[in-house]
Formats: C-alpha cells, sequence, structure tokens
C-alpha cells in the first residue's frame, strides 16, 4: 500500500519551435479534492456476480462519507484492469491506500504530447512486398493521441472491401458529428467532448503509422508525393487521451484499459515525460506491461529533451522507445542579399517571394520602446522601426514580427536539420551564416534581402540523429539500453486537422492545410509502431518482445551526429530496417515472468511490483542485481566504474525462426579496452522454434570514464542478427 507524491515534470512533444518545460511540484499542504488513481491489480478470473463499479463506489463511500461517491468517482477501469479515477483529499487518499483491495493510490500526473519520403527512404517503396489486403486489414493499430480528424483523406476507406475484423470488440463513440468507417474503426475520448483533431498531432501520427495511400499530398506545393502508412490496409483506432498537449495520466489509463479490451493489436503513444518517472507511478510504463501481458505491443517516442545525456524518459524494457533521425529530403529555404550573396537555412517557409529585395530594419527595432536585448531577440519590436522590413532575431521568433507587420525574419538558429513551419518568411541560419548576414549589414548603407521559399534538397549525411532526440544512458534502469531504436522525425510530411493551422497558432496563422510537415520523437514513434503492424501482418503470433527483437536486430547502424555523441545512446541499436525485420533469422524473446523476475532482480519488492503486473508476491528468493543483465533483451548494456576489475555476465536465449536447420556463427566487433568472450562461439539449429541459449562476458578495467561500445553478431550467412553492447564506465554501482 503505497501513496506517492511526486514531482511532475512534462514536455510536449510535437514541434520543436513551441517546446515547453514545466515543472511543478505536488503540492501537499493544499487539500483540495484532486484527481488520484485508485489501482487495483488485474480483474477477478470470474466476473460473473462481481460488478466493479459497485466495488469502486463502495470503496469511495467509505472514505467520503455522507456525500454520494457517485459524484467524486470519474471513471471506472473494469476491462483490462481495475480500478478507478476519482476527485480525493490527501485524507482520503491515505485511507485509500491501506485498503486491502487497493493496489496503490497515485496523482493523475499530466503527460504532455510530443511522410511522403520517410517510408521510402526506409526501403519501402510503394510496390513493397507486404501480405494480401484481406491479412493486412485484420490488424488494428491503436493510436493514443491528440485525437483525429475522421475526414481526411489518409483516413478513407475506398479500397476496404473487407468488414471490421471480427474480434474487433471497440466502438465508434467520437463524439457528435463523428462518423467512423472500414479504416477508421473506432475512437474514444476521456476529455472534451469529441475525438475531433483540433490540433493536428494526432492526425499527423496515425497517418504516418497506417495511413492509407493519398496521392499528391503536398504541403504548399513543398515535399510532394505519396501519402502512405506503414500498413495501408491496417484499420485505426483513435484514443483522444491530451488536452492541446497535456495527456492527464487518469486518461492515459483509461485508453489502455479500452484499447486492450477492444482488441487492437500495436498501441502507438508519441507522449511521455520530460524526465523518467518511478516506474509505478508511470500510467504509460502499467498500461504498457498490462498490454505486454495481452500480447499488444506498445511503441513510444524517446523525447525531446536531447542531446542532455540521460534525457530519455522511456527506459522500461516492456516499451519499444524510438529516437528521431534525419531522412535524406532535406527542407531548406534561402535568403538571397543585396550583394548577391545566398544564405541556406533550416525552416518552412511556405510564402512565395514577389522577387524584390525588401531593406533590413537597422538596429532592429531598437528604440526607446524596445530595450536592444529584447530587440535583438525580437520579444519586442518598434512597428515603425521594422514594418515592412526583414528583421534579425537572434532567438527563434516569429510571432512577434508577423504580429508587429514584417515583412521577414532572419533568425539564429542552432539546431541543424530541424525545420520549423513559419508564420511569416523566415529563414533559421546556423551561427556562422548569422554572422555573415550581420557583416552584410555593417558593410552598406541599405542592407536589402530577399527570403525565398522553401525547397526540397537532398541531405547525403542522413540518417542521423535529431539533436533534441532523447539520449541515454537509461538512468533508472542502467542494463536496458534506451532509447531502443531509431527512426524518421524530422520533417515529415502527413495528415493534419484543416481547423488548426500550421503553426498550432490560431491567432496569427490564418492557413489550413490537410498535410503538414511536422518534426519530433512523436513522428519517429508512429514509424516504428507501423514497422510493428508490418512485421505481425507476416508474424501474427509473434509475441511483443519478439517483434521487437526483430526489429532491434535488423537495425541499421547508424554514425554518431557529433564528435560528443556517444552514437548508441543517440540511436539505440540503429535506424529500424522494416524490410530486414520481417526476417530476422533469430529473435530474442521475453515474456511477463522473465520482466517480472528482472523487477524481483532490479530490488523491486513484492509490493512495488504489485502496483505495475498486478501479481501477488512474485519474487523468489533474495533479489541478485547481476541478474537484471539476464533479462532476454536483444541488446546489452552495463553501468561499471573506472578503474574497478570487472567481469560481467550476459545470459541470452535465441529462438530459431529463420531456416529450420541452420548454423549460426558469432562475430564480435572487439574494442581494446575490453575482453568479450561469447560461449558457445557456434549454435546449431535442426527445428523452427528451437531454442539455444549462450553466455556473453565482458572483464576488464577501465581507466577512464567513458561509454565502451562493442557489438555481437550472429550469422548464418543469410541472416545477421546484430546487438550492440554499450559499457558505460561512469561513477556507476554494479556490481
Ligand atoms: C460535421 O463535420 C464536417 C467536417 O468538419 C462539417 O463539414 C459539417 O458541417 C459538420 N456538421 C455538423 C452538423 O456540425
Ligand atoms: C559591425 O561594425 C561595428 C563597427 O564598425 C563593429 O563593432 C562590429 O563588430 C561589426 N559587426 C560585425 C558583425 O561585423
Ligand atoms: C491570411 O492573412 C493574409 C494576411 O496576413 C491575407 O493576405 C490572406 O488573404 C489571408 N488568407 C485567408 C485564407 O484568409
Ligand atoms: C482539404 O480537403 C478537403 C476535402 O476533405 C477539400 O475540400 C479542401 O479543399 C482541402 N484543402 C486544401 C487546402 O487542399
Ligand atoms: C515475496 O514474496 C515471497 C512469497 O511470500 C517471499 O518468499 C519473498 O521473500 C518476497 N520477496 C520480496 C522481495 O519481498
Ligand atoms: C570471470 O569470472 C569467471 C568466474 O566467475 C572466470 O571463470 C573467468 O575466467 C573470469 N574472466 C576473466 C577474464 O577474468
Ligand atoms: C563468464 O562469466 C560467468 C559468470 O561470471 C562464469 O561462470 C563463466 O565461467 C565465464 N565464462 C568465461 C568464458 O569467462
Ligand atoms: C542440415 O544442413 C547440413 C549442413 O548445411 C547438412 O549437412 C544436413 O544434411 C542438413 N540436414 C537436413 C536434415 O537437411
Ligand atoms: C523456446 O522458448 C520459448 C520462450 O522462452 C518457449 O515458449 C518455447 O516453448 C521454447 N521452445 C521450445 C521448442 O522449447
Ligand atoms: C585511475 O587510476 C589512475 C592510476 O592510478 C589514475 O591516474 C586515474 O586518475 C584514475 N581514474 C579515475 C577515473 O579515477
Amino acid at each position: 500500500m503505497t501513496n506517492l507524491n511526486l514531482v511532475v515534470c512534462s514536455v510536449m512533444i510535437t514541434t520543436l519551435a513551441f517546446t515547453l518545460f514545466t515543472c511543478d511540484a505536488n503540492n501537499n499542504n493544499d487539500d483540495n479534492p484532486k484527481l488520484h488513481i485508485v489501482y487495483m491489480g488485474s480483474l477477478p478470473e470470474t466476473t460473473n456476480s462481481y460488478s466493479p463499479t459497485s466495488h469502486h463506489l463502495n470503496l469511495l463511500q467509505q472514505v467520503i462519507g455522507d456525500s454520494n461517491p457517485a459524484n467524486f468517482l470519474v471513471r471506472s477501469y473494469k476491462r483490462s484492469f481495475n480500478g478507478f479515477a476519482a476527485l480525493l483529499t490527501n485524507e482520503q487518499v491515505a485511507k485509500l491506500a491501506e485498503m486491502e483491495d487497493v493496489v496503490s493510490v497515485f496523482p493523475s500526473i499530466t503527460f504532455q504530447t510530443q511522410t511522403t519520403r520517410s517510408w521510402d527512404f526506409l526501403g519501402v517503396p510503394k510496390a513493397a512486398r507486404r501480405q494480401p489486403k484481406s491479412i493486412e486489414s485484420n490488424l488494428v493499430v491503436g493510436v493514443l493521441d491528440s485525437r483525429i480528424w475522421p475526414e481526411s483523406e489518409s483516413f478513407n476507406d475506398k479500397d476496404f472491401t473487407d468488414p471490421v475484423p471480427k474480434k474487433w470488440k471497440g466502438t465508434c463513440a467520437g463524439g457528435k458529428n463523428f462518423t467512423c468507417n472500414k479504416k477508421l474503426i473506432g475512437a474514444r475520448f476521456y476529455i472534451d467532448d469529441s475525438a475531433r483533431d483540433r490540433v493536428g498531432h494526432g492526425s499527423h501520427t496515425a497517418s504516418i503509422a497506417a495511413g492509407n495511400y493519398v496521392d499528391n499530398v503536398a504541403f504548399f506545393g513543398i515535399a510532394q508525393g505519396t501519402a502512405r502508412g506503414a500498413v495501408p490496409s491496417a484499420r485505426i483506432a483513435a484514443y483522444k487521451i491530451c488536452k492541446e498537449q497535456d495527456c492527464a495520466g487518469a486518461a492515459i489509463f483509461a485508453a489502455f484499459d479500452d484499447a486492450i479490451a477492444d482488441g487492437v493489436d500495436i498501441i502507438s503513444i508519441s507522449v511521455g515525460n520530460t524526465f523518467p518517472q518511478s516506474l509505478e507511478t508511470d500510467t504509460i510504463v502499467i498500461g504498457a506491461f498490462q498490454a505486454m501481458a495481452k500480447g499488444v505491443l506498445v511503441s513510444q517516442s524517446a523525447g525531446n529533451s536531447g542531446p542532455l545525456p540521460s534525457s530519455v524518459a522511456s527506459v522500461a524494457p516492456w516499451l519499444l522507445s524510438v529516437a528521431a533521425n534525419t531522412i535524406d529530403r532535406q527542407i531548406v529555404d534561402k535568403v538571397v542579399l543585396g550583394n548577391g550573396k545566398v544564405l541556406t537555412g533550416n525552416s518552412v517557409n511556405s510564402f512565395k517571394s514577389n522577387g524584390k529585395k525588401v531593406p533590413i530594419a537597422l538596429g532592429n527595432g531598437n528604440s526607446n520602446e524596445c530595450p536592444k536585448e529584447s530587440a535583438d531577440q525580437c520579444t519586442c519590436l518598434d512597428r515603425n522601426l521594422v514594418k515592412g522590413k526583414i528583421v534579425l532575431c537572434d532567438k527563434f521568433n516569429d510571432a512577434a514580427p508577423k504580429f508587429i507587420g514584417a515583412a521577414g525574419a532572419v533568425v539564429n538558429l542552432d539546431t541543424a536539420n530541424v525545420g520549423y513551419v513559419t508564420l511569416l518568411p523566415l529563414v533559421a541560419l546556423l551561427p556562422n551564416d548569422f554572422e555573415l548576414i550581420k557583416s552584410y549589414i555593417n558593410s552598406t548603407k541599405d542592407p536589402r534581402a530577399e527570403i525565398l521559399k522553401s525547397e526540397v534538397a537532398r541531405d547525403r549525411n542522413a540518417p542521423k540523429v535529431a539533436k533534441f532526440s532523447s539520449r541515454g544512458p537509461n538512468i533508472l534502469i542502467p542494463e536496458i539500453l534506451k532509447p531502443d531504436v531509431s527512426a524518421p522525425g524530422v520533417n515529415i510530411l502527413a495528415a493534419y486537422s484543416p481547423i488548426s493551422t500550421p503553426t498550432e497558432d490560431l491567432v496569427n496563422d490564418n492557413r489550413s492545410v490537410n498535410y503538414s510537415i511536422m518534426s519530433g520523437t512523436s513522428m519517429s514513434c508512429p514509424h516504428v509502431s507501423g514497422i510493428a503492424t508490418y512485421v505481425k501482418s507476416f508474424h501474427p503470433d509473434w509475441s511483443p518482445a519478439a517483434i521487437k527483437s526483430a526489429i532491434l536486430t535488423s537495425a541499421t547502424p547508424m554514425v554518431r551526429s557529433s564528435v560528443h555523441d556517444v552514437g548508441e545512446y543517440g540511436y539505440g541499436s540503429g535506424q529500424a530496417n522494416p524490410v530486414q525485420a520481417l526476417n530476422p533469422g533469430l529473435v530474442y524473446d521475453i515474456n511477463k515472468g522473465d520482466y517480472v523476475q528482472m523487477l524481483c532482480n532490479l530490488g523491486y519488492d513484492n509490493d512495488s511490483i504489485k502496483l505495475i503486473s498486478g501479481d501477488v508476491n512474485p519474487c523468489k528468493g533474495a533479489a541478485d542485481r547481476s541478474l537484471v543483465r539476464n533479462l532476454n533483451y536483444p541488446t546489452f548494456a552495463a553501468r561499471i566504474l573506472p578503474n574497478v576489475t570487472f567481469n560481467i555476465s550476459f545470459g541470452r536465449t535465441v529462438t530459431n525462426v529463420g531456416l529450420a536447420n541452420s548454423s549460426y556463427r558469432v562475430t564480435v566487433t572487439p574494442n581494446p579496452e575490453v575482453k568479450i568472450t561469447v560461449t558457445p562461439t557456434f549454435l546449431s539449429f535442426k527445428a523452427l522454434n528451437e531454442n539455444k541459449s549462450f553466455v556473453v562476458n565482458v572483464s576488464g578495467k577501465v581507466p577512464r570514464k567513458s561509454v565502451v561500445i562493442s557489438s555481437i553478431i550472429w550469422s548464418d550467412r543469410t541472416h545477421n542478427v546484430r546487438s550492440p553492447i554499450v559499457i558505460d564506465v561512469s561513477s556507476g554501482d554494479q556490481k
């Protein structure tokens, strides 16, 4: 029985120009009733005479006294697990937490939300190998997000002839004037009064995962092509859990409860925290555990808090945590200076130039009205000085120049490869180029410039992890490498809500679009959700861990984004490779009991584990931290101390899913810092689904703080089953 008070930190995982960081400590002195989740674990096996709702009301009645408990019960969870959400004072929380049927009571934390080319870049052309429509259309992708625009062309059911799959137990309850079809087969909302998208984020993510083919889409002519998801014939069910960028824990919990019972195959959730929460109070972690136990893989965005080390907030081993990378189609825009020099920036500017060079505002609106610093950052501009001119901003800010009537803006941006959809003609330049335009202004009496509309260019350095993408190591469980894998998440064109605007600014922007460009791990997550669905269409009986293993061990290794970057902490196993993932050869499987055993070895006691899995007293024997490394994860990670001799061991078992009669030999990428042995080095299989075990030992003594990288590859010459090994030599505490 635990009542945990948390620090609530959150980040919005959407367009990066508007990334907000908020962090509010829970105020314990104020005892107004607040929304809490009362978690009661699994539902009873036999439910004939059991009514969860009356049980919930009964428990509530015991703590609220004379009032009508129905007025305080916000929602009952009764489809996939047991519990309820209610408005409770601290005193009532304490009483409930003591009750026998109650596993835990915790505040409803507020989380925040976080393609025309990307599928080709991933090697899945329009004519890629797929299962027949009748098989693909048996799969349902559950998207837990802001909401959806049901009339979007990406969700049309033109070519859907098969009826909704028999297993589907969901419903279309999107609110007034919300109709589903054979593509968008389900909708529910837990906040507001409709699942209709007024923001754009939810339509965007759903169409990346499983949107239908739509030819000739573009953003004001930019990035034209065919929009499509990974599995255009799969169905979509939308669960609205976010209001604008805020996603309440109570709503997230309800959506997991429904989605699992409705019969979704894969859950995609582009929502997360800024920092990892403790596992037992994170509704996404608990919801995903319940989903995993029912055979549903959950793919989550890694977060947009990079490149800070340990910024990855998606850390649980049963989640598939996705980083974001660039694709080879870059979106650039240019500014042409009065002296003919052309500078190239990285914003998404839809405004066509009239071909004239306009004056650059001298002194940038620095007047009595605006102090120099605010004028330089464009937070305060003097209308008389900037009207009709181009302003220079040291910081990204397009609302102020737009509002004050500037003709355009050139901003200083130290984030390469990230495109923002801009409110007015705007070029975001890297610092060196920004200095060049400053010296041009110095060199002439009448500085002028012309800002050109964005165009596409080829990026030969792709894929690279985006700067914003959250990085490892995993501070909660150093034995689990996070993020797991990377996928495209920069400048992705996908479906949008026509009643939003491309900047989500409803005051200063009046553009309506059906397709828009967004960046974030919010966009990379549904790519991997789509790939998981693609794998599942070929292997419907594979467990969530087997699907994840297939995606990780077949991913394409990437190169570091900068000299300061630890590559694997940016992209995990590499960029997901959908076609290779269909045929991985071997998989590292994990079942529910293995995860529970890992939690026991991690030092979680029986009560804490019950908070996550609902199991009673699952731990046998004493916790052994060194055995956490034996979780059958498809990657290898550990944290050790510098200057201390170590000798650590990872036990693994692989299952043959390639050719019945096959032999695999291991190759280790050597690293002079450590000694790595694999025993045995040869695995011979006689049948499909046969298991073989091996041990990887890493030993040595590393004199300084560093990260030691290696990898092993099991190969039968047809399949290459690759796993990175990442040893974090730091102030670690591992044996
Ligand atoms: C229903 O939604 C569609 C699409 O936005 C809109 O065109 C139509 O006017 C709406 N009808 C009502 C009755 O609100
Ligand atoms: C512009 O000129 C001023 C004065 O001549 C000088 O102090 C400043 O460094 C110059 N700025 C740039 C960016 O060249
Ligand atoms: C949007 O606003 C611009 C001026 O900022 C105006 O020229 C344009 O006509 C408006 N478009 C619509 C669709 O109202
Ligand atoms: C968006 O799609 C609707 C039909 O769903 C169409 O009427 C409208 O013209 C489209 N808007 C744009 C900007 O293409
Ligand atoms: C968990 O419960 C089992 C069974 O009662 C007991 O043997 C074990 O010691 C407990 N372990 C922990 C870590 O609480
Ligand atoms: C690691 O420890 C095991 C025994 O625990 C031993 O057999 C092995 O030789 C050691 N390896 C190294 C390189 O020290
Ligand atoms: C690997 O480590 C384990 C546990 O420390 C040990 O039992 C085994 O002998 C080691 N194997 C090798 C080849 O060092
Ligand atoms: C299995 O493969 C080996 C070597 O590739 C071959 O010698 C053997 O005959 C094969 N066995 C069967 C049953 O196909
Ligand atoms: C291989 O291991 C998996 C999971 O650990 C198990 O379900 C399966 O039965 C094993 N296969 C065989 C042939 O024993
Ligand atoms: C490791 O030991 C060496 C030699 O004793 C010493 O110079 C170095 O500072 C130590 N490194 C750390 C990280 O303690």
